[in-house]
C-alpha cells in the first residue's frame, strides 16, 4: 500500500505516545490525530454513555478522514468500545489494552502493578486479561484519578506536583513476604508522558511496560496485509489534529501537539 492513512484516537493527548511509536515504525504513513477533549477525562464516565459517545465520535472521524486503519490509542476506550466499533465500522481497528500478558511473562517476584484510569480498572475486559494471563501472579490494580490530567499539564508546560504523583502511584508498589512488585503496567496512554517523574517518585526500581511499541508492530503487520487504495481525493492532511472542543486550542495545547509532531488543527463539529 502506498502512503497508508492512519487515524489515532484518544480522549486527550495520551495517544500521542502511541503516535510517536507508530511514526517511528511507519515513517511514510499519513498520521491524523483525534482527541475527544470535550469529554476528557474518559476515566470517570459511566460505561453505557461512554460507549455511545465513542461510537458516534469515531464514526464521524472515520467519515471525515477516510483512514486505512484506526488506532484506538486509549485503554479506557478500547476496553469498553472496541467490540462495538468493529461491529459498526468496516475499517480495521487496533486497540490498546493493559499489557498484562507481557507483565506476567516478565515478572520474577510474581507481584505486578497495573496503573490505569478508574474506568479501565473496573472493566470486565481487564479482569478477564488478569484471569487469562496472570492467574498465577498477584496483580495490584489501581485506578488513578488524576494522573492523566497531570500528564497533560506537563505536556502543556506546567510543573508536576511530585507529592500528588507519588500518592497516585504508591498503591501498586507492594511487598509480600520478602517479595516486592517488580513490573508495573502503564495501563493508560497518558502515563508514559510521566515516566521520568514516576521513576523518580517510585520507592524502588521496577520494569515499566509502555504498550506503544507493541501497538506500532501490530499496526505494521496489519498494513502489510491490508489492501488499501493509496491515493485519495479527500481526507485530512498528515499531521492534522481533530478536537471535539475548541477548548483544546489554547497556545499551550497547540504547542504540546506541535512538540509531538502534529501541527494543523481542526475542531470537529459534533451533533451532541
Ligand atoms: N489515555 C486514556 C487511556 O489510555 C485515558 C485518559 C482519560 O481520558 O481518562 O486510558
Amino acid at each position: 500500500m502506498t502512503k497508508p492513512r492512519i487515524l489515532l484516537f484518544d480522549s486527550g493527548m495520551g495517544g500521542l505516545t502511541v503516535a510517536r511509536a507508530v511514526r517511528a515504525a511507519e515513517p511514510e504513513a499519513t498520521l491524523i490525530y483525534a482527541a475527544d477533549n470535550a469529554a476528557f477525562p474518559y476515566g470517570a464516565w459511566d460505561e453505557p454513555l461512554l460507549v455511545k459517545r465513542i461510537v458516534a465520535v469515531v464514526g464521524k472521524l472515520v467519515a471525515e478522514t477516510t483512514p486505512d486503519l484506526v488506532v484506538i490509542a486509549c485503554n479506557t476506550a478500547s476496553t469498553l468500545a472496541l467490540a462495538a466499533l468493529r461491529e459498526r465500522y468496516a475499517v480495521p481497528f487496533v486497540g490498546t489494552v493493559p499489557a498484562i500478558k507481557p507483565a506476567a511473562e516478565q515478572t520474577k517476584s510474581g507481584l505486578i502493578g497495573v496503573l490505569a484510569t478508574p474506568g479501565t480498572v473496573n472493566r470486565e475486559y481487564t479482569r478477564t486479561l488478569i484471569h487469562t494471563y496472570a492467574y498465577h501472579c498477584k496483580v495490584f490494580l489501581h485506578g488513578a484519578k488524576r494522573l492523566a490530567e497531570i500528564a497533560e499539564g506537563k505536556l502543556k508546560g506546567q510543573a508536576v506536583d511530585m507529592d500528588e504523583l507519588k500518592s497516585e502511584i504508591m498503591p501498586v508498589f507492594r511487598k509480600r513476604d520478602d517479595k516486592t512488585t517488580d513490573v508495573v503496567v502503564l495501563g493508560c496512554t497518558h502515563y508514559p508522558l510521566l515516566l521520568d517523574e514516576i521513576r523518580q517518585a517510585a520507592p524502588w526500581p521496577v520494569t515499566y511496560i509502555d504498550p506503544a511499541p507493541a501497538i506500532a508492530r501490530r499496526v505494521s503487520d496489519l498494513l502489510r496485509s491490508a489492501k488499501g487504495t493509496g491515493a485519495r481525493m479527500n481526507g485530512a492532511q498528515h499531521g492534522t489534529v481533530f478536537l471535539t472542543s475548541a477548548r483544546g486550542r489554547g497556545n499551550e495545547s497547540l504547542a504540546a501537539y506541535a512538540a509531538m509532531g502534529f501541527g494543523s488543527n481542526e475542531v470537529l463539529d459534533l451533533p451532541v
